[in-house]
Formats: C-alpha cells, structure tokens, sequence
C-alpha cells in the first residue's frame, strides 16, 4: 500500500517531478509544507539530501508528522519553528544553512514568503518557487478551471470569490520583482497554462 495518496499531486504532479525534484540540494528546507504530501516526495526521490518540511501551521503539520509516523523516511523532519537552525551570531552574517528552499503553492497565499526565506539560505543558496500563474484571468475562465480542475475543485470549500481573488492576484513578474528585491538574483524562470516555476539564487557576497 502507498503511504501517500501521491495522486493527488493531481495537475501539476508532472511539472513537480520534472523541475522541483531535481532542484533538492543537500540540505533542503521545504517552505510551507503543508501537509507534507510533496514534501515526503521530495525525501524520497532525494535519499542522501536532509530535508526540512516547515510551516507555521501547527495543525497542518500533525498531519503531517502523522503521515511521516511509520514510513521510515529517516531523511526528513517536520517543524512549525526554524530557531533551531539559526546560527547567526550577533551582527556577523554567516548566512544560513540551507542549500536549497522550495515553496510549493505558498506565493499566492502569502508572497512575503521570498524574503523570509532569504536568511536561511547559505551564501550560494538557491530557491525555487512553484505556484499559479492565473494572474489576469476572467472569471468566466477560472470558473470553467475551478470546475474542471481537481486541483481547483478541492478548495471549492472556500467560495468562488474566495478561491477568485486569492488565485488570480499575483502572476511571475510579481515573483521575479519579489525575488530581487529580497536580494535573489533570477537563474530561470519557466511558464506553463496554469503554473510558473521561478528559480533563482543569492547574489554573490
Ligand atoms: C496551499 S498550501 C501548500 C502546501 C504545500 N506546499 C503543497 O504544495 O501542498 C499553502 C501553505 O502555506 C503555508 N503558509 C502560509 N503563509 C506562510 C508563511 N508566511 N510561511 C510559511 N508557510 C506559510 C500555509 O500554512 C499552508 O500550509
């Protein structure tokens, strides 16, 4: 039996495999991980990299420690707080201690969440940021998604307006601008349908 419903990765579970798998570096922090679902994913297809799944959400996250409970994943943890991998010291700025970040699908909820990576990040460290690209689009259209699209059609819950507004506000200029402004420079940004998926990496000190 899988330990995971992996289909419900649902549209974009090709374009995960195909881009946000292989960006894992050794030590990877997954940014708002939800219920952990992509994240064990990633521990396992990146056996000998350590990987982080935080989100602040304490609820979310006991699903997914309890997902985690028994399938033996020794590569992966779950946190609702980051303290325990600061070491900055006073004013010196070592950088962080991730290789890599990923935010799967957090953007659009809270595109803040550029910058608060940033400091987590090791002087070379490198993010990757997967999310919806339905910036501009009509409500007639996201309609005709919303009830075609599985992965749409689970957040019926919230309310057309709701899902409307939150899903078609940002797009992946507002990313870049958001990326260099935070102090990432962009390595490539890649544009589907539905999704975008931009990378970039810290400016060299
Ligand atoms: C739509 S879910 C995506 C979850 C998961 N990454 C996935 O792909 O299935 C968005 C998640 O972002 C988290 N989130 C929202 N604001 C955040 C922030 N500032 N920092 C970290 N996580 C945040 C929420 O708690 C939620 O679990």
């Amino acid at each position: 039996m899988r330990p995971y419903p992996v289909q419900s990765f649902a549209n974009n579970r090709e374009l995960f495999h195909k881009f946000i798998v292989p960006f894992v570096g050794k030590f990877h922090l997954d940014y708002g991980c939800g219920n952990g679902l992509s994240t064990f994913v990633l521990a396992l297809r990146s056996p000998l990299s350590t990987i982080v799944g935080y989100d602040p959400n304490p609820k979310t996250l006991a699903k997914a420690e309890e997902r985690l409970s028994g399938t033996n994943r020794f590569n992966l943890i779950f946190r609702n707080d980051l303290r325990e991998f600061d070491y900055s010291f006073g004013n010196f700025d070592y950088g962080g201690v991730f290789d890599s970040a990923t935010a799967n699908f957090v953007f659009h909820e809270n595109p803040g969440v550029i910058s608060e990576i940033y400091p987590w990040l090791t002087k070379t460290g490198r993010i990757c940021i997967f999310d919806y690209n339905l910036k501009g689009v009509s409500r007639e259209e996201f309609r005709r998604r919303f009830d075609l699209d599985n992965e749409l059609r689970v957040i019926k819950g919230e309310g057309f307006e709701t899902s409307y507004s939150k899903h078609t506000q940002f797009g992946v200029e507002d990313c870049v601008s958001r990326g260099e402004q935070a102090g990432f420079i962009t390595t490539g940004t890649e544009v589907f349908d539905k999704h975008f998926i931009w990378f970039g990496e810290k400016k060299a000190h």
